[in-house]
């Protein structure tokens, strides 16, 4: 008989009919938000799991699945994952890279032009009907051709944007990361690494692009926002968490800096009601690879992990290598 999968969440139905083709497929298709125990008892018979980043994996939802091999994770990021537990019970998990580097390096650039330029803040005061004359310094914000871009994460992402600021926009590029890029790919982004203070204080506008981690746990707190100019900008399309959300509108209402843009919150969908009444800051709902083309080859991607892994081939894009032959046939 063929395996079991779950697809834990909605997604695009023809992606589902494709699942159908090579395994028993139990979906979601009205999207309900399953409790951690609805989703183990979910996982109870089944051999693989489709899930979107915000079910979380650990050590007690694998004990309650043991025949569970694969997790493939609609996202490039999967901090939803308990990846020493997987590995320790011999489950695999797979993520989305690549396929959606472009697609979220556009949107980084979006957030930040829309973030720079007030874009969101002058919408609303056209709206609601208050603007009515002219004025030298309405909505006046800062540039972004000729600035300085401080990027904190340069993988595959963060050098998307790098490109996009140093060619497009005649941006000065520094970045900050773990290890610094071979001297090949800082050639090509345009980009030159600094230590993490530096890059905060000589950098107009700072875009966060790196994966969360307990190490990488607010990153941008207090302590950092007062190395910012007053004049900066805050971009994160990272992850919530990786900024300290109230700390952040603190700073913002004080004006210590000048905006922030915010794709990614901590605890969300929950926004802290701090960012809600700020007006500088231009906010949007975890959207950054939400494109149609990018959605679906992020969902075929996840799609084909389970169909070679539990075809017994190897999967395409792994998190982990777990010891094969711990789990239940
Ligand atoms: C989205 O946040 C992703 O990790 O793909
Ligand atoms: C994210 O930072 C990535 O490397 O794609």
């Amino acid at each position: 008989s063929k395996p079991r999968i779950l697809v834990a969440r909605a997604i695009f139905p023809d992606i589902v009919d494709r699942l159908r083709a090579h395994f028993d497929v139990e979906d979601n298709p009205d999207d309900v938000i399953w409790t951690p125990a609805e989703l183990a008892a979910r996982l109870a018979d089944k051999d693989g799991v489709l899930t979107t980043g915000s079910q979380r994996v650990d050590a007690a939802l694998l004990a309650a699945a043991p025949r569970l091999k694969i997790c493939a994770n609609m996202a490039v990021g999967y901090n939803n994952f308990d990846v020493d537990a997987m590995t320790a019970a011999g489950v695999l998990g797979t993520n989305t890279p690549d396929v959606l580097t472009e697609t979220t390096a556009d949107f980084g650039f979006a957030l930040l032009m829309a973030t720079a330029r007030r874009m969101t803040e002058s919408e609303h005061y056209l709206r609601a009907g208050k603007w009515t004359k002219w004025s030298y310094d309405m909505f006046a914000g800062s540039d972004i051709h000729g600035s300085t871009l401080g990027i904190i994460g340069m993988g595959r992402i963060g050098q998307g944007i790098a490109k996009r600021g140093a060619h497009g926009f005649g941006m000065k590029v520094v970045y900050h990361n773990r290890s610094r890029l071979s001297a090949d790919l800082e050639a090509e982004c345009k980009a030159t690494y600094v230590g993490k203070e530096d890059l905060l204080r000589t950098a107009d506008h700072v875009v966060l692009v790196v994966p969360y981690s307990a190490a990488s746990h607010h990153t941008i707190g207090a302590a950092e926002l007062a190395l910012m100019k007053p004049t900066a900008t805050l971009i994160n399309i990272a992850r919530g968490g990786i900024v300290d959300d109230a700390a952040l509108a603190v700073a913002l209402r004080e004006g210590r800096i000048a905006a922030a843009g915010l794709d990614v919150f901590e605890g969300e969908p929950s926004v802290h009601p701090d960012l809600l009444t700020v007006p500088n800051v231009v906010l949007t709902p975890h959207i950054a690879s939400a494109t149609v083309p990018t959605r679906r080859a992020m969902a075929n991607l996840a799609a084909d992990n389970l169909i070679a892994f539990l075809g017994g081939r190897a999967p395409l894009t792994p998190v982990n290598q777990p010891v094969p032959g711990l789990r239940a046939q």
